[in-house]
């Protein structure tokens, strides 16, 4: 595997792999990795010839008071997964790299980017847009593989994809969760003991209001209200961000479950701010 650090030197590489007809499936990454991480870069390996993983804690998608400086970082071990998981390149470049000093051009999906977690991060969503397109521009991948954990990420970047015709593919990797069903993320090591044996209650939550529609309760109501009373109950620590039933495809908020819907949401446990999300139907 090839570590680059220059935009210039990805953008070539990737040209002449395109001009010997290989294909490239991308895994747009923040780093610190875990299985979740390793999941992505496998599917990758199995879609495309060559497979380019970035590694890069993209600064506009933080807000001013967020975990932008914090935020956890191993470039050595990083490095050392990808390559286990198949990796043909690591592009690890540092953010002037990707942003010119007096960069001023961003790429947004306002509705969808204002919605769930864009409430609270309302600059995140234009930060991800504007860094995948950068990533999308300069390796012209084929693929670009995300996690269903940020399915509002994802759903967001298909909108994107789809409006401005660029020339990839957005495939999309089930959640990969601890035993308990804890949703791995890199941030769950901002978690206490005691916030860390509570936290899988929010998937239990989630999977109950599963277990409600697969019995046939359809109202968006019911189901929030008796995962809050769960809730209530068996995570104390958590405090509430949002928990919604969503149009799966364009996030918007349902009464009742007639089309494709997840139930989605934050929850704060100290200094980790958790999402997750279910296929309800
Ligand atoms: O999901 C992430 O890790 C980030 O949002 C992404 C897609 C790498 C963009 O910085």
């Amino acid at each position: 595997m090839q570590t680059i650090n220059t935009a210039k030197s990805l953008s070539e590489q990737c040209r002449q792999w395109h001009k010997e007809g290989l294909t490239i499936a991308l895994v747009p990454t923040m780093g610190y990795y875990h299985a979740g991480h390793a999941s992505l870069m496998d599917k990758a390996r199995t879609l495309a010839d060559k497979v380019v993983v970035s590694l890069f804690v993209n600064p506009t998608q933080f807000g001013p008071n967020e975990d932008y400086a914090s935020y956890p970082r191993d470039i050595d071990r990083d490095t050392k997964i990808a390559a286990e998981h198949g990796a043909d390149l690591l592009f690890a470049p540092e953010p002037s790299e990707l942003y010119a000093p007096n960069a001023s051009t961003w790429v947004e999906v306002p509705e969808m980017g204002s919605l769930l977690c864009g409430v609270t991060r309302p600059i995140h969503f234009r930060g991800v847009c504007t860094v995948c397109t950068k990533l999308f521009m300069l390796t012209q991948a084929d693929y670009a593989v995300f996690g269903n954990k940020d399915w509002q990420q994802q759903a967001i970047l298909r909108r994107m994809v789809r409006d401005l015709f660029y020339p990839v593919q957005i495939v999309g990797v089930p959640i990969v969760r601890a035993e308990d069903g804890l949703a791995l993320s890199s941030r769950n090591v901002y978690l206490t003991e005691e916030e860390r044996r509570q936290a899988p209650e929010i998937f239990r939550g989630l999977d109950y209001a599963r277990q409600l529609v697969s019995q046939g309760e359809t109202k968006a109501s019911v189901l929030r209200d008796a995962v809050l009373r769960r809730w209530a109950a068996k995570l104390p620590l958590g405090r509430l961000d949002y928990l919604q039933v969503i149009d799966s495809e364009n996030l918007t908020q349902l009464d009742q479950i007639t089309v494709p819907a997840s139930m989605a949401c934050a929850v704060q446990m100290g200094k980790a701010r958790l999402i997750d999300n279910i296929r309800l139907n």
